[in-house]
């Protein structure tokens, strides 16, 4: 297996053994369709980008009946928003103005951009997401982001300002025929700007979790910025994000269009001195996460010895990671709560645990209550302080197993 961005060789690090789809929930007495793969993730040692080393086909993972809606979390929606409107006050400023998102998903961030009047496109392969984003007044195509969906994009509507991806340009191992697109589709003087999880957090917490098939690449500003030299970009800004366990928004420009600001360079520099992409240090975060998941199957199986009564919180498409490597199933957890519809009443991918609305988690409450949406940690304790106050508690797996 040879790099996706490179064809350098890829070394790998960790293997979390066979998995399924992470957001392919299934309907209960239909599991026998399940698709698996092998989720290994390796380091190319050219150019230094984390990466998995199995590639699921893109269709089997975002179709009509994707089910991840962006809305589903208050921080998110407000942390959307507060992007759209600095665009619309910085770099959407111009006369007519055109701003293109990939992976628009329900349109939580275009639909305040659609709000302001400002001219905009979602490039939306799933189906049933693109239309809640339309029916929010969004204008949503739905395609995959491409070389060739770029083209079309360009020729109909002309050039953009800004092409913004969220927890998207992470999900797409065909880089070439993205950047291809964005230097078609983008103005000269435009900026392209993605947010993803970011590999330092992943190592420094031990987030293993954030290792699913729709993440194939893990970027840091190292990696990030040989990947955009290969096709004539420069990445000239970095902004670390609190959101999703740790982020960061990186911004491309064409080469010597914009001079770097001095974040890049600070970033670059912390890395190194991290050593976050040393093969060494990915070993030892390797055994590390081993060492999490035997503590976390113990304390479970323990719990479940003693009579306790252990619910899952956060359907989450990391969750898939987790529960499938850690061997976890309905035998430990009797349920998982999430507030996605299209999650409630179907089984949790491969480990086969029920998902039920969140009301099933206060009738009554549980003894223990394992926090698979860890990085909305914040909002769901404040949500559910009740659980807590009834003398509930929360297990924790990251950044070790602990309880809250
Ligand atoms: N941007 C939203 C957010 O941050 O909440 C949605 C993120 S969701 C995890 C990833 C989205 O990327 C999905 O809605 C998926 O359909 C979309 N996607 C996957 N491949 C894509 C591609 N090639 N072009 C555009 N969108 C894509
Ligand atoms: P994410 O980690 O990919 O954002 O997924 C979060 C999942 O957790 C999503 O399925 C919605 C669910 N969720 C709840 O069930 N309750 C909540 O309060 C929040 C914030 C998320
Ligand atoms: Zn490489």
């Amino acid at each position: 297996m040879a790099c996706r961005i490179c064809s350098g060789r890829l070394r790998q690090f960790a293997d979390f053994g066979r998995q399924p789809i992470s957001d392919a929930f299934v309907e209960p007495g239909d599991t026998s369709a399940e698709f698996f793969f092998r989720l290994a993730v390796g380091i190319c040692e050219n150019c230094t980008m984390v990466q998995l080393l199995e590639e699921v086909p893109r269709e089997r993972m975002f179709h009509e009946g994707y089910p991840y809606v962006s809305s589903g979390s208050a921080v998110m929606r407000e942390h959307f928003h507060t992007l759209a409107k600095r665009l619309l006050t910085t770099e959407l400023t111009g006369g007519n103005p055109f701003v293109v998102e990939l992976g628009c998903n329900d349109g939580t961030m275009l639909e305040v951009i659609a709000d302001a009047g400002v001219r905009h496109l979602g490039v939306e392969p799933s189906g049933g997401v693109a239309d809640l984003a339309a029916a929010k007044g969004v204008r949503v195509t739905k395609d995959f982001f491409e070389a060739a969906t770029a083209a079309r994009v360009r020729a109909a509507e002309g050039p953009a300002d800004v092409i913004y991806a969220a927890n998207t340009l992470c999900h797409i191992p065909y880089m070439d025929s993205i950047l291809s697109g964005v230097d078609t589709l983008l103005k000269v003087d435009g900026v392209f700007v993605f947010e993803d999880p970011y590999l330092a957090e992943i190592v420094e917490r031990a987030s293993f979790d954030q290792i699913y098939d729709e993440h194939f690449y893990f970027f840091a500003a190292g990696s990030v910025r040989a990947m955009a030299r290969r096709h004539g970009f420069e990445l000239v800004d970095v902004e670390r994000l609190p959101v999703h366990g740790g982020e960061v928004r990186y911004t491309l420009a064409r080469a010597g269009a914009r001079t770097p600001a001095p974040a890049v360079d600070r970033m670059l520099a912390a890395e190194a001195a991290a050593g976050i992409t040393r093969i060494s240090a990915l070993d030892q975060w390797a055994a590390r996460v081993e060492g999490n998941r035997d503590r976390l199957v113990a304390l479970l199986k323990g719990l479940r010895a003693q009579g306790a009564t252990v619910y899952g919180y956060g359907a989450t498409a990391k969750s898939a990671t987790v529960l499938n490597y850690c061997g976890i199933g309905p035998d430990l957890l009797t349920f998982v709560t999430d507030t996605t519809p299209a999650k409630q009443g179907r089984l949790t991918p491969g480990s086969h645990i029920p998902v039920l609305g969140p009301e099933a988690f206060r009738d009554p409450y549980p003894d223990y209550a394992l926090l698979l949406a860890w990085n909305h940690a914040e909002e769901i304790m404040a949500k559910e302080s009740a659980f807590r106050e009834s003398g509930g508690r929360w297990i924790l797996y990251v950044p070790d197993v602990h309880l809250v």
